[in-house]
């Protein structure tokens, strides 16, 4: 597999550094660095002076951000640290804008080593962290097939999740599940054929729940939103990229609470989605949703 593939496209960009207002002088805290991109653009745009705070909690995206950021030297500080950690490392009102771009990056998708792509054969896995105990053929092979059809229900949507549950109670009692296309066999044996919809695979629903309970993904979010507001100037701006209707949601209510307690005002009353150019040129982009906030 070549670099190139591997490359990740930051999503939305000009929107993204417009809503943070990049100028010099001014600090920033990118809580998702992934390869850094969005990261060396807001570097760009508030040279010469302006710092970057760049958190992310992947062994791997690291590596390739600390690469793609060299070249700002002293103007960034990175941490291999889980966003929700944000308010130990820095001060309250001291940073003029703060991104959240959620999900993967194609750093992580595309290694099937990791596990997250159900196109690949590879481990059940899909921590971001590595350094967390729990992979997803530990959900697979250990919960029970009520707790199962739970987290597909709740955090895939999926309206098979009973069945899947105990198809996959039944398979596992022969022998572990420990692979993707195996996980991906059960899923798509457990769905009728009829809705087995040519854009979408079955098996994606049942990987998104798996990877959003591997890493506690909604609950660092409202972590997230709770405080991370406190860490802004007055007039500071919280950007946050989604990329699922769980995500959105979450944030567009936390979004409405801040306002409506007088602390933050929305600057995107909806969300602004990538242009029809940037869908075509960057698939991933399609299901994108910024949503932007200001500190009062
Ligand atoms: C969509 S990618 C970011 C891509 C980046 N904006 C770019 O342009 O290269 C999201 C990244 O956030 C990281 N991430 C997700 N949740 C995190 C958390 N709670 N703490 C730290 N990093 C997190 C993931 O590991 C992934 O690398």
């Amino acid at each position: 597999m070549g670099f190139e593939i591997l490359k990740h496209i930051p999503v939305m960009v000009e929107e993204v550094m417009t809503f943070l207002g990049c100028e010099p002088g001014r600090t920033y805290v990118d809580a998702t660095l992934g390869g850094g991109g969005h990261a060396s653009e807001i570097l760009k745009r508030s040279a010469p002076d302006g710092v970057v705070i760049g958190m992310e909690w992947d062994e791997d995206a690291l590596t390739e951000a600390r690469s793609t950021l060299m070249p700002f030297g002293e103007r960034v500080k990175l941490f291999r640290k889980n966003f929700i950690h944000l308010p130990d490392l820095i001060n309250a009102s001291s940073v003029d804008g703060i991104l959240l771009d959620l999900g993967l990056s194609s750093i992580q998708v595309e290694k099937e080593e990791r596990g997250f792509s159900f196109r690949a054969d590879g481990p059940l896995d899909m921590r971001m962290d590595q350094r967390m105990e729990q992979t997803a053929a530990d959900l697979v092979n250990s919960l029970s097939s009520e707790e199962l059809e739970e987290t597909l229900a709740q955090y895939g949507e999926e309206r098979w999740a009973k069945r899947i549950a105990k198809a996959i109670v039944q398979q596992r009692g022969q022998e572990p599940i420990e692979k993707t296309q195996t996980l991906r066999r059960i899923i798509h044996r457990s769905i009728p054929r009829r809705f087995h919809f040519r854009r979408i695979d079955p098996a994606t629903r049942t990987f998104q729940a798996l990877r959003i309970r591997v890493n506690d993904e909604l609950e660092n979010l409202r972590k997230i939103l709770n405080t991370g507001w406190t860490l802004l100037k007055k007039e500071g701006r919280m950007c946050i990229l989604s990329f699922h209707s769980l995500e959105d949601r979450i944030v567009k209510e936390a979004f409405r609470n801040l306002e409506k307690k007088g602390e933050m005002r929305v600057l995107t009353k909806k969300p602004v989605t990538p242009s029809e150019e940037e869908q075509r040129r960057n698939p991933r982009s399609r299901s994108a949703k910024l949503r932007c906030a200001e500190r009062i």
